[in-house]
Parts: structure tokens; C-alpha cells; sequence
């Protein structure tokens, strides 16, 4: 029999966990990559699937997370031995817990090394770098960035040592906290930013590039960064929603809370969206600007409009406060494991997972210099360590979930754990599990490689 209260804690209530999910969710996936992979992808259409991605599968698959990570309790290793154990499954089932603690570790390194971007920013934007910036003088400000090892090992560094530090000090005292106050003004300052576009930019065309599809402009592989990218920002397919899953309450009601976590993390990168378009077009830059996107054109936003330097700084603050409590999942499964198998810690096993992460981002940002002509697949060790999660390891992990749930779990233990009355949200969410998401997942990944 599981315990009912995991050992590292437990949520204080069911509104610290939508927020601690929310803080997970929310993060550079919405802000920085959200925008820069529509814009690489010509779209509307790409959003269009990227939102069916989200409702199709996404959602029900956070359900099948909390659901698994409330029943075992554990990290998610130990919590899906648990769980196939009770319900007489193969341990082999352990590997769905392993292809996230890994997928997770790989995760943290690039996103330590993008959030150390937005780091440098609030420093750029404070000691008024933006002033008079033009879309040229924008784009060679964060070239230089990029070209120097120094300050991107720097900035690296110093988020690294920001996240293991809240990790460190557990759930409760250090998870909860970061979140409660700094997402609805990160929605706030959002919200200003699309004010500013609107008055000042090329709005309706911005409108018209996110929400006009084109599906003439939609290429096979671009579906799979659509379903990718819709798994990343929901922090789906790696137990990091499981794990915050096993620190819920028995009562709180999954459906519910996921809603809520989904339809947050939408609206924060439909937002980033509506900014940084209408921007970008009155600055006569490309949408596919690649992955400096927001650094290229939200500066030219706070040079402009009145308070910009205040504005511009508070923004790129708030940015890295979501990518803490974003990066702060990411090692929350591994150092969970860690201290329950190998009973370390929960310092040292932070540090431990913080400093292999550190080293492999260290790979990483070299790519963007040093090592940039070095590429397997065209693409750099940061651009392969993102392809290789994001569009592989998650949706493998949200794949095996659905089928652990979906097929392998009796319906009586699914339905117990769920709590959801028997009716027509609960037979959608059935349905959705078992038969759309693997399946479309299946397709997607078929169609990637050219097989159908
Ligand atoms: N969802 C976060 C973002 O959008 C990133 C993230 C945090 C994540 N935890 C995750 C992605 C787990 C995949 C899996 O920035």
C-alpha cells in the first residue's frame, strides 16, 4: 500500500499546487520558444495544431501524470514500479520514470543556458542598453552576447546556482513560495506589452500571421514541433507534473486543476505571441528569426515606449522567475529519486544533479560559439539536445503514459484515483487517453520519419 503523503511533503492546498504546476508550465516554453518555433513554422497553421496538440493530447495526459503521480506517491521512477506492481504489471514499466529523470537532466542544461540569457537582459535593459536601440543595433547586441563563452558561462552559472538553491531547500519552504505573486505579474507586464503593440505596432498583421492558416506552409516535421512544443510547455512526458502530482492532496480534483493549468499556460504564450508580433512586424524584422527572437525584438518595445527602461527590466526579471520555477521541476524527479534510493540528501542530491547539468549546458553554450561548426544533423549540441527532448524523449514519455493508463491500468484503480463522476467528461478524457493521444502521437512520430 502506497503512502498517502509522499515523504518530501505535501501542497499546503490545492491553489499551491495549480500554482507550483502553473510555475512549471509557464517558463521560457511560452516566452522565448513559443513564439520563435510559430515564427520558424509560418503561423497559423502551426498554432492551430500546436492548440489541438494542447487540447488533444496535452490535457489528457496531464490528468494520466497527476493521476500516476498521486497514486505512487514517489519520484517518478519508483512511482511507476509502484504502481505497475500493484496493479500486477512488468517492472519494466521503471523505464517510463527513467526516460524522464534522463530527459529532464537534458532539458535543465539548455534551459539553464537560454534563462542565463534572460539573466544578462535584466543587467542590458537596467543600465538603460536599450536606449535608442534600432531593429540592427538589437540584432547585434545579442549576437555579441552570444559570441562571448565568458558571459554566457557566467550568466549560466549563476541560474544553475539559483535553482539548485531552491531545490535544496524542499517543497514546501522553497517550491511554493517562488510562484504565488510573480505569475500574475508576469501576466500583468504581458498584458502591458500587448497594449503597447497594439497602439504601436502592426497589429493586425501580427493577428493575422498567428491566427491566418496557411496549411500550404506546413511541413510534416513542422507537426511533430508543434506536438513538441506543445509538450514542453505543459511540462508533460518527463514526470515533472508527476511528481508535483504525488505532493496532491487525495481530495483535489484532476480534472479540474489541469484545466486550470492548461488554459494559464495558453493564455501566457498566446500573449507572448500578440506582443512580439505586431513588434516585429513595425520593426521590418523576419518572423523566423530563430531562437533569438524575443531578445531581438521585445528590446525594441522598451526603447521606445515611455517608462521602457523600468518596463523592459521588470519584464526580463519576471521572465527569470519563470524559468526558475520551470527549471526547478526539471531536477525535482532526479533529486527525488535520488533521495529515495540511494537515501542522499536532499542538498547533496540537488547539487549533484545541478552540477551535471551545469557541465552539459557548459557544451552547450559553446555550440552557440566556440564549437559552432561542430553539428550532427545540422544542428549544434544546444539545438540537439532541445530537438532530441522536445520532440522525441517527452512525447515518448506522454506515449507510454497514455498507454499505462489508457490500457494497462484496471479502469476500477484509474477511476478511484481520478474521482471524477462517471459521465460524459469522464468517457471524453477515457477516450482521449486511450485511443487519440497515443494514437496521434504514433502517427506524428511515423509521419516525421516519412513511413506515412
Ligand atoms: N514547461 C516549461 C516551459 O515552458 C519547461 C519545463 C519545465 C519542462 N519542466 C518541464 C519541459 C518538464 C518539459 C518537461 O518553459
Amino acid at each position: 500500500m502506497p503512502a498517502t503523503v509522499s515523504i518530501h511533503g505535501q501542497w499546503s492546498t490545492r491553489l499551491a499546487f495549480i500554482l507550483a504546476a502553473t510555475g512549471s508550465a509557464v517558463g521560457l516554453g511560452n516566452i522565448w520558444r513559443f513564439p520563435y518555433i510559430v515564427g520558424d513554422n509560418g503561423g497559423g497553421a502551426f498554432v492551430l495544431v500546436y492548440l489541438a496538440c494542447i487540447l488533444l493530447i496535452g490535457l489528457p495526459i496531464m490528468m494520466a501524470e497527476i493521476l500516476l503521480g498521486r497514486r505512487g506517491r514517489q519520484s517518478p521512477i519508483n512511482t511507476m514500479l509502484t504502481v505497475a506492481r500493484e496493479e500486477g504489471l512488468s517492472r519494466g514499466w521503471g523505464l517510463m520514470g527513467w526516460i524522464g529523470v534522463l530527459a529532464g537532466f537534458l532539458i535543465l542544461s539548455f534551459y539553464s543556458v537560454i534563462a542565463g540569457w534572460a539573466l544578462a537582459y535584466v543587467f542590458k535593459s537596467g543600465s538603460g542598453g536599450f536606449i535608442g536601440l534600432d531593429a540592427e543595433g538589437s540584432s547585434e547586441m545579442f549576437g555579441a552576447m552570444l559570441a562571448s563563452p565568458e558571459a554566457l558561462l557566467a550568466w549560466h552559472t549563476i541560474f544553475m546556482v539559483m535553482t539548485a538553491m531552491v531545490v535544496a531547500r524542499g517543497v514546501r519552504s522553497g517550491l511554493e513560495r517562488a510562484v504565488t505573486i510573480l505569475m500574475p505579474l508576469l501576466v500583468l507586464l504581458l498584458v502591458v506589452l500587448v497594449g503597447y503593440s497594439m497602439a504601436q505596432g502592426e497589429f493586425i498583421a501580427g493577428v493575422q500571421f498567428l491566427f491566418q492558416p496557411d496549411f500550404s506552409a506546413l511541413s510534416a516535421n513542422a507537426v511533430l514541433l508543434a506536438m513538441g512544443q506543445a509538450f514542453f510547455t505543459l511540462s508533460l512526458g518527463m514526470g515533472a507534473i508527476m511528481v508535483y502530482g504525488s505532493y496532491l492532496s487525495s481530495e483535489a480534483s484532476v480534472a479540474k486543476t489541469s484545466g486550470a493549468v492548461v488554459a494559464a499556460d495558453t493564455l501566457v504564450a498566446l500573449l507572448a505571441g500578440l506582443a512580439i508580433f505586431p513588434i516585429l512586424f513595425a520593426a521590418g524584422l523576419s518572423p523566423g528569426q530563430g531562437p533569438g527572437l524575443i531578445f531581438v525584438t521585445l528590446p525594441l518595445a522598451f526603447a521606445e515606449m515611455p517608462m521602457g527602461l523600468y518596463f523592459g527590466t521588470v519584464f526580463f526579471v519576471l521572465l527569470v522567475f519563470a524559468a526558475w520555477t520551470s527549471a526547478i521541476s526539471l531536477i525535482e524527479p532526479a533529486v527525488a529519486f535520488l533521495v529515495e534510493n540511494l537515501s542522499l540528501t536532499r542538498v547533496f542530491a540537488t547539487t549533484l544533479v545541478a552540477m551535471f547539468a551545469w557541465l552539459l549546458g557548459i557544451g552547450a553554450l559553446l555550440s552557440l560559439n566556440v564549437w559552432s561548426g561542430y553539428t550532427l544533423f545540422d544542428m549544434g549540441i544546444l539545438d540537439l539536445l532541445d530537438y532530441l527532448t522536445a520532440n522525441i524523449l517527452l512525447p515518448l514519455g506522454g506515449f507510454l503514459i497514455a498507454l499505462f493508463v489508457g490500457w494497462r491500468m484496471t479502469e476500477r484503480s484509474v477511476q478511484s484515483e481520478l474521482r471524477l463522476k462517471l459521465g460524459f467528461v469522464y468517457s471524453l478524457w477515457y477516450f482521449l487517453v486511450r485511443y487519440v493521444a497515443p494514437i496521434a502521437i504514433l502517427v506524428v512520430f511515423l509521419r516525421a520519419i516519412g513511413l506515412v
